[in-house]
């Protein structure tokens, strides 16, 4: 997705090699023009799928995945990482390991919202190791439902992520993929085929 490139060029910040920060439009302000575009762009390319829940995690999955429900005319349910003080029963929970922060969270999932005919499409912002997505895979499956794919806003292709879910039979849709992060550039997959 070039407008997504072009806004990652201009606004993201390369930390280190493995780590880019976009906090004025995705990770802390929310750019929602920007926004709307991405969840239309999901919406497209999943729309033949019969698509009947989209399933996310908080908090910076949220907002792709609300847009992309509002295209595609579907709800859209976000894993909680944190015990709820309302959420107590007939939870779907997974353990998920995060590389960044070195530590396993349990997320959970009310299992009202999602039934066994749900067709779902998984949404998160950052893929990088898929510990997340695998994570949110889990609790789909323990809801008896099917994932029919994973958007993702940004890939980070030099990690393991993309290639293990799609190894594992499922489609991946990365509207930007980040090739590299090192001497303080982004570059895309995309560039070579441009
Ligand atoms: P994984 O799920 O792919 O294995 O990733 P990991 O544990 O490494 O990621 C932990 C958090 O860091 C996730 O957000 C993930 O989206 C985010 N993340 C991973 N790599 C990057 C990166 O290069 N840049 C940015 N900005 N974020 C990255 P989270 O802690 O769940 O936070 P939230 O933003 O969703 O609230
Ligand atoms: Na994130
Ligand atoms: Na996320």
């Amino acid at each position: 997705m070039k407008v997504l490139r072009e806004k990652i060029q201009d606004e993201g910040i390369v930390l280190s090699d493995g780590v880019l920060k976009v906090d004025s439009f995705l990770n802390h302000q929310i750019d929602p023009y920007l926004m709307k575009e991405i969840g239309s762009e999901f919406a497209r390319l999943f729309k033949a799928e019969g698509i009947t829940k989209i399933v996310t995690i908080e908090s910076s999955g949220i907002s792709p995945a609300v847009f992309a429900g509002l295209e595609l005319g579907v709800k859209v349910i976000f894993a909680r990482k944190k015990k709820s003080l309302t959420l107590t029963d007939n939870l779907l929970v997974s353990s998920v390991y995060s590389f960044t922060k070195q530590e396993e969270n349990t997320i959970t999932v009310s299992s009202q919202f999602i039934t066994e005919s749900d067709r779902v499409l998984i949404i998160d912002d950052f893929l990088a190791n898929g510990e997340a997505a695998k994570g949110l895979i889990e609790i789909v499956k323990k809801a008896g439902a099917s994932v029919i794919g994973i958007g993702i806003v940004i890939e980070k292709s030099f990690q393991k992520g993309a290639e293990e879910l799609k190894d594992l039979g499922y489609r991946v849709e990365s509207l930007a993929r980040i090739k590299s992060l090192t001497d303080g550039k982004v570059r895309f997959v995309e560039d070579q085929v441009e």
